[in-house]
């Protein structure tokens, strides 16, 4: 009755196997392979073999499930304020993953925790390996598992949401009988009792259905009342019957194998919400209804087409270094699944899709860290991202009303709405007591960080089009914000009650970081709105009459310009990241290596912030973001500054925020100091993999992945745009990489950019 298919040589059980000490995930050059299973690190590779397709993100949880287990599918701008809860959260949607397999009626479960060895009846798991296949986007486990009987299966399960079609997400799973002739059950359900950790999201499904093969669910989420519809169905061998449920809707399968005999079944699902369709359950429906027509192969060789496309764009070629070309390659996959194709209206969190940490907001992670990788790679989803910001200009408007200034200044943490949503307060502390959160009040430079991202976005791609229609309006009206926020004291301009970069120092007056990329801002905002006039008139005179940049608030932007305070230590010819800063406590933070916790978490959060450690690059993001129009005061030496900058910051760093190995690292190519670089790249690159901050099981940290891409190529490779337009490279390769190839989206062109060593070098 069943096809035939290659088996795995039985194998005796392995008598050493502990399945309560296993191995670690290893990046291959294109998967991530967990040869041995480890359930002390089950929650972060959840994190680690996440599917996506930008559409949602599901965790890399067993079919089966596990104590413990932290199952979410999260989608892009389904969010919801449920009662109680301090901040808006992406709501976890209904698991579509759950297929429960028993075999001789011993449940397949692996042995997660030492209580599991108590459950009768007990089974065995005997071998194991997990892969996802990044090159394709498909996650495969197999496993070798003795029931109570002593029947042997080998269980192959695959799964993938398809790139092709955003909605469909599709399930493989192959069971051989490897030793005995087992009967086996195989349960697949849509599960809806689902939470965050921090509560419920959904209204018991309103409709709920199990006929033939086919199961589904309709749910509401409680505030934000956006509307799901998840449409399963599962195709086999044999007789499959409906097993309705009020909340986990399935179909069941039962049948024997003779030895050496294989069954094969394919749960395919399909999920629309109300903000794809006013009926999503019936879209689900329909979706559903073509992909089976389709069956799993056409699906997965049609997903496999885009995928080769996505790479085709947006991979890196590292030659002599195979593990940071597998780390590389593991940091790409997870911003490709991540960034929004298909929605304007959606953009990516600091955890993408693939944890409950930060609750799925929006940071200037996304525009300073991951955007750029889209606008070099695929302007497309660049332009998705910044359309995000434009649609939210009202949230923008919104928030600088409020605050008592003009303008567009956006919220620190963003969502669906385009209000501010950054928490006040932190989660409850172990003694008890919550901490004021002060970034959604003062940490304003994401308004100047959406500008700089727009306008690196046009200066590459040459989108005119977007420019004109969203662009500019981007930059100007944040610009008009910035304007009325600079505060004049006579002499000079100056900026108080800011929170750079460098969260560990809240509340300060006059960070370097702020005002001097306000005054590129404003500058910015005043060449743009000359290029408008002289190239798109009417959208110039449009903007001017929405905006109001009458000629006074122009001179008033200039009058910034001249007169913003940059403080700047002439003795010591640095940059001072702000007034007072030299005057706290010097920590020597090198001494306190090696480390695999903050120096913050080392000393308390109140002696970091009265003393000199920075969380993370701050003068030296400034020097990244401005390149070569980082300037120093006349008489100085702008190579002598910046090296002063770095020995006197890169030391003080704790880098307690994942954003800062790689701006580092950028920074330190740039400079040619390939050696620091390198390591700081090192960390960056394996910061979910090795979870060296020990928080991955939150999610990936979306900013080090886009942060490392870009450090390869502006910085190690040292792409820019010269001053005539060419795209040049400046290259700083680590002495043991040949060659790096990659491919740049520029001026509608695209082109394969391939670097080595410069001619002399030594390393050439
Ligand atoms: C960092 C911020 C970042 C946020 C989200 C914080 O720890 O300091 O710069 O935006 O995490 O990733």
């Amino acid at each position: 009755m069943f096809p035939q298919c290659g088996l795995l040589a039985v194998v005796d059980p392995i008598p050493q196997f502990n399945p309560l000490v296993g191995g670690r995930v290893m990046a291959r050059l294109w998967e991530l392979n967990e040869g041995f299973f480890n359930s002390t690190r089950l929650n972060h590779y959840e994190t680690l073999f996440t599917v996506g397709n930008g559409y949602l993100g599901t965790r890399g949880t067993f079919e089966e499930g596990h104590s413990g287990c932290i199952a979410s599918t999260l989608i892009h701008g389904i969010y919801d304020h449920a009662p109680g809860m301090l901040v808006p959260e992406l709501a976890n949607a209904p698991n579509w993953l759950p297929v429960a397999i028993t075999v001789d009626g011993t449940p397949f479960q692996l042995v997660t925790s030492t209580s599991d060895f108590m459950r009768p009846p007990q089974g065995v798991v005997i071998g194991y390996e997990r892969t996802l296949d990044i090159k394709r986007g498909v996650l495969r486990r197999e496993v070798l598992f003795r029931a109570a009987t002593g029947a042997v299966v080998r269980l192959v399960f695959e799964r993938f949401a398809s790139l092709y079609d955003n909605h469909l997400l599709a399930q493989r799973v192959l069971i051989v009988a490897v030793d005995g002739s087992p009967t086996v059950r195989l349960h697949a359900f849509l599960d809806a009792e689902v939470m965050n950790s921090t509560g419920q999201h959904w209204t018991a499904p309103a409709r709920v259905y199990s006929n033939g093969h086919g199961f589904g669910l309709a749910a509401e989420t409680l505030q934000s009342h956006y509307r799901l519809g998840m449409a399963s169905r599962l195709v086999g061998p044999g007789a499959i019957t409906p097993l309705p449920h009020p909340t986990q809707p399935g179909a069941v399968a039962e049948f024997t194998l003779k030895q050496e005999e294989a069954a094969t079944f394919d749960k395919l699902t399909a999920v629309f919400t109300s903000r794809d369709t006013d009926e999503p359950l019936d879209a689900a429906g329909a979706a559903l209804s073509g992909a089976v027509s389709d069956g799993y192969d056409a699906l997965l060789a049609a997903h496999e087409a885009e995928w080769a496309a996505y790479w085709r764009d947006s991979d890196i070629v590292i030659e002599g270094d195979d593990a940071l070309q597998a780390a590389i390659r593991f940091t790409t996959y997870h911003i490709l699944i991540a960034a929004p194709r298909h929605d304007e209206r959606v953009s990516i969190g600091a955890k993408t899709l693939s944890g409950f940490g930060y609750k799925g907001h929006v940071f200037w992670d996304t525009e300073l860290f991951v955007l750029p990788v889209f606008t070099f790679s695929q302007p497309k989803l660049a332009r998705n991202l910044l359309m995000y910001r434009y649609h939210n200009l009202a949230g923008a408007r919104h928030k600088a009303q409020a605050n008592g200034y003009e303008g567009a200044m956006f919220p620190w943490e963003s969502t669906d709405t385009g209000e501010e949503t950054t928490p006040q307060w932190s989660d409850v502390q172990p003694d008890g007591s919550r901490i004021r959160i002060w970034t959604g009040d003062h940490e304003q430079h994401v308004s100047t960080d959406i500008a700089y991202a727009a306008h690196q976005y046009w200066r590459w791609t040459g989108d005119d089009a977007f420019f004109t229609q969203h662009g500019a309006e981007l930059i100007l009206d944040t610009a008009v914000f910035w304007g009325s926020r600079a505060e004049d004291k006579g002499s000079r301009y100056e900026i108080s009650q800011q929170i750079g970069p460098d969260e560990y120092h809240e509340n300060i007056d006059n960070s370097v970081f702020v005002n001097r990329m306000v005054v590129w801002h404003l500058q910015t905002a005043l060449d743009v709105l000359g290029w408008l006039k002289q190239r798109a008139p009417a959208d110039a005179a449009r903007l001017e009459s929405a905006l109001d940049l009458s000629a006074a608030r122009l001179a008033h932007w200039r009058d910034i310009i001249t007169r913003m305070y940059i403080p700047f230590d002439t003795e010591q010819a640095i940059h001072v990241q702000f007034p007072g800063f030299f005057d706290m406590e010097y920590i020597p933070v090198q001494a306190y290596q090696p480390r695999i916790t903050s120096v913050q978490a080392i000393l308390g959060h109140p002696r970091t912030i009265q003393s000199q450690v920075i969380k993370q690059a701050d003068v030296v993001a400034l020097m990244a973001l401005l390149d070569d129009q980082f300037d120093v005061p006349p008489g100085f030496d702008r190579r002598t500054v910046m090296l002063n900058n770095w020995n006197t910051y890169y030391p003080r760093t704790d880098h307690g925020s994942s954003l800062s190995p790689a701006m580092h690292a950028l920074q330190a190519a740039r400079m040619g100091m390939t050696g620091v670089a390198y390591d700081e790249f090192d960390h960056a690159a394996h910061i979910d993999l090795e979870d060296n901050k020990g928080n991955a099981r939150d999610g990936i940290h979306a900013a080090a992945c886009g942060g490392v891409w870009q450090a390869i190529v502006l910085g190690f490779c040292g792409l820019h745009i010269s001053p005539a337009g060419e795209l040049v490279t400046r290259p700083n390769l680590p002495v043991h990489w040949r060659r790096v190839s990659f491919t740049v989206h520029y001026r509608g062109e695209r082109r394969t950019i391939t670097v080595g060593h410069p001619e002399g070098s030594p390393a050439a």
